[in-house]
């Protein structure tokens, strides 16, 4: 009979508790803990915030628990505003930036786990090296044959300049690909939303030139087929984008090149 259970190292077990100092808006606060290299099975640790004394958001949380009580927290974060997308995890279930969900949208205990289905560094710190790679294949950068203007950039109409909005506005958090059973099941060799959406921004750019080459490098039965429109890729975007509509145009494209 299949076996479905979860490697023994994978499995969480206990967790130390941090009551604080108490107040008079204590919420509790439940987090992944993990450091691999320790050889320790992963723990949820809790701890009880008093937020009249916190900032708004999941990520003044964790800050605040990093600066005043376990400095041993990892999490990455940059910007603290939606910018970078370095803060992206699991949040109440769902995967959001840290620094933009506030406290106040999550009911009773705050769980928070790193992005699904990826190999964990340390914490809520997700290993996205298979990620970046898989950006990097798709060149993303215009790729151009003809010489370019003796005088001027290569100049864009407002009309074509608008076929990137909802596409130039991704900040490759992966919140989108890591909430995708496609990506989870074949993330090897499947490139998933977010790299999706980013091949179809250059695919559509004017300026580019090579088109046909990444329609051709995407024409496989992983890159790109194996998205099944499940859709839980745009109702994770943090920035609202629609990264499933991007894949049915690259799928449209597909289908006009071959005349069907
Ligand atoms: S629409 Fe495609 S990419 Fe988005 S979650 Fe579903 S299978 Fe994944
Ligand atoms: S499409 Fe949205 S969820 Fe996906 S990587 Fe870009 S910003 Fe993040
Ligand atoms: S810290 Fe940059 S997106 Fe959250």
């Amino acid at each position: 009979m299949a076996q479905f259970r979860l490697p023994e190292n994978s499995r969480i077990s206990g967790g130390k508790h941090h009551p604080g100092k108490g107040g008079k808006d204590v919420r509790r606060f439940k987090i992944y803990r993990w450091e691999p290299d320790a050889g320790n099975n992963p723990s949820m640790d809790t701890f009880d915030v008093d937020l009249a004394d916190c900032g708004p958001m999941v990520l003044d949380a964790l800050i605040k628990i990093k600066s005043e009580v376990d400095a041993t927290l990892t999490f990455r974060r940059s910007c603290r505003e939606g910018i970078c997308g370095s803060c992206a995890m699991n949040i109440d279930g769902s995967n959001s930036l840290a620094c933009t969900k506030a406290i106040a949208d999550v009911k009773g205990e705050v769980k928070i786990y790193p992005l699904p289905h990826m190999p964990v560094v340390k914490d809520l710190v997700p290993d996205l090296t298979h990620f970046y790679a898989q950006h990097a294949s798709i060149k993303p950068w215009i790729r151009t044959q003809s010489a370019p203007p003796p005088d001027t950039e290569r100049l864009q109409s407002k009309e074509d300049r608008s076929k990137l909005d909802g596409l130039y506005e991704c900040i490759l958090c992966a919140c989108c690909s890591t909430s995708c059973p496609s990506y989870w099941w074949n993330g090897d060799r499947y490139l998933g939303p977010a790299i999706l959406l980013q091949a179809y921004r250059w695919i559509i750019d004017s300026r580019d030139e090579a088109a046909g080459e990444r329609l051709d490098d995407l024409e496989d039965p992983f890159k790109l087929y194996r998205c099944h429109t499940i859709m839980n890729c745009t109702k994770s975007c943090p920035k609202g984008l629609n990264p499933a509509l991007a894949i049915a145009e690259i799928k449209k494209l597909m289908v006009a090149r071959r005349g069907l």
